[in-house]
């Protein structure tokens, strides 16, 4: 049997998520294979193990095997508990230290896909200082913040990100300046890193990669949005919004989400998984990379193992495959 602790909850505002997520992969793990300790983080950061406070957490962890970290967000996906993990000499399901850390902050990620000529919505990088906000140069030079800056730079819509985040909170869509300035104002709440983008119309695709003895990339899947964009509500309260696999886009387009889905992974020096989200451009056909994710929606029907279901990867191996692939 194999001592694999499944790691959930977690401080960040993906806390909910992250249970759902859990739950789905404690469903499908296969029992005669996994002894499972379920491990839990509540929202404050007190961890749990069948319900009682763990107070050697060292040493709990220590008698795993590997652990799967099903966290999403700040203290899961961000290369922290990779961080520990690595210094308990623990195996982990997923990306590394630097993939999470660069993959959950939106700026840094952006820096990195720009120098792999990984097409973007251009952008402008604010950031929240103690004398109000500041717009940090291509040099990393603070300017003084305008809102014209912005907008001679950008065209309305635009779309202001804490660099931060997840799950579409604290993601505001500014039609004009002053729904700018709100959503930049509401941002900081979140970071003091924000992110404002050139709005993109298009559709959204997500691509599915599995890393292990080569990078597998799978089909590409279509969101198809129940609100105006993929909002906190439209992801996880509107049972309207719906995922079509394969997404209604050509062949060749498929192909090339693929490819670029493969070489953003490898841009962040990813492993183990991720999930790397796309815009086709209507009008253009353009395909511009939104974002990538280190450790996807895991509950059964989230894209990212909908996408290798598709492919003829069920679930439940799965999960074998990429706990094996950490334990190597
Ligand atoms: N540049 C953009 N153009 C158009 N829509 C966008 C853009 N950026 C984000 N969105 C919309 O906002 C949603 C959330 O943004 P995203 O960057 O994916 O944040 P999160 O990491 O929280 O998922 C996207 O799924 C999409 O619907
Ligand atoms: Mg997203």
């Amino acid at each position: 049997m194999i001592k694999l602790g499944v790691i959930y909850g977690g401080i960040s505002t993906e806390h909910d998520v992250s249970v759902m997520s859990a739950k789905s992969v404690i469903e499908n793990l296969d029992k005669e294979k996994y002894e499972i300790h379920e491990i839990y983080i509540n929202k404050y950061g007190k961890w749990f193990e069948n319900d009682e406070e763990i107070y050697n957490l060292i040493w709990v962890l220590k008698e795993l095997d590997v652990v799967f970290p099903v966290l999403h967000g700040l203290g899961g996906e961000d290369g922290t508990i990779q961080g520990m993990l690595e210094m308990l000499q623990v195996p982990y399901v997923g990306c590394g230290v630097l993939a999470s850390s660069v993959g959950m902050d939106k700026v840094y990620t952006k820096i990195v896909f720009e120098k792999a000529g990984i097409p973007q919505a251009t952008y402008v990088y604010v950031k929240k200082n103690k004398d109000g906000y500041a717009i940090i140069d291509e040099n990393f030079n603070e300017e003084e913040f305008k809102l014209d800056k912005i907008t001679s730079k950008l065209n309305f819509p635009m779309f202001v990100k804490p660099s931060n985040s997840g799950s579409s909170v604290g993601v505001k869509k500014a039609t004009c300046d002053t729904e700018l300035k709100a959503a930049i104002e509401n941002a900081a709440q979140y970071d003091t890193k924000i992110l404002v983008e050139q709005g993109i119309n298009g559709r959204e695709v997500e691509c599915a990669i599995l890393d292990g003895e080569q990078i597998l990339a799978s089909t590409v899947g279509e969101i198809m949005s129940a609100e105006d964009f993929y909002s906190f509500d439209a992801k996880y309260n509107i049972p309207e919004s719906k995922t079509v696999i394969p997404a209604d886009i050509s062949e060749q387009q498929i192909e090339e989400i693929r490819e670029l889905a493969v070489k953003a992974f490898k841009s962040i020096d990813g492993k183990g998984l991720s999930r790397v989200d796309f815009f086709v451009e209507k009008g253009t056909d353009k395909i511009y990379i939104n974002e990538i994710n280190t450790l996807p929606g895991f509950t059964k029907i989230s894209m990212y193992p909908k996408l290798f279901e598709a492919v003829g990867v069920s679930y439940s191996e799965l999960l074998d495959k990429l706990i094996q692939n950490a334990m190597k």
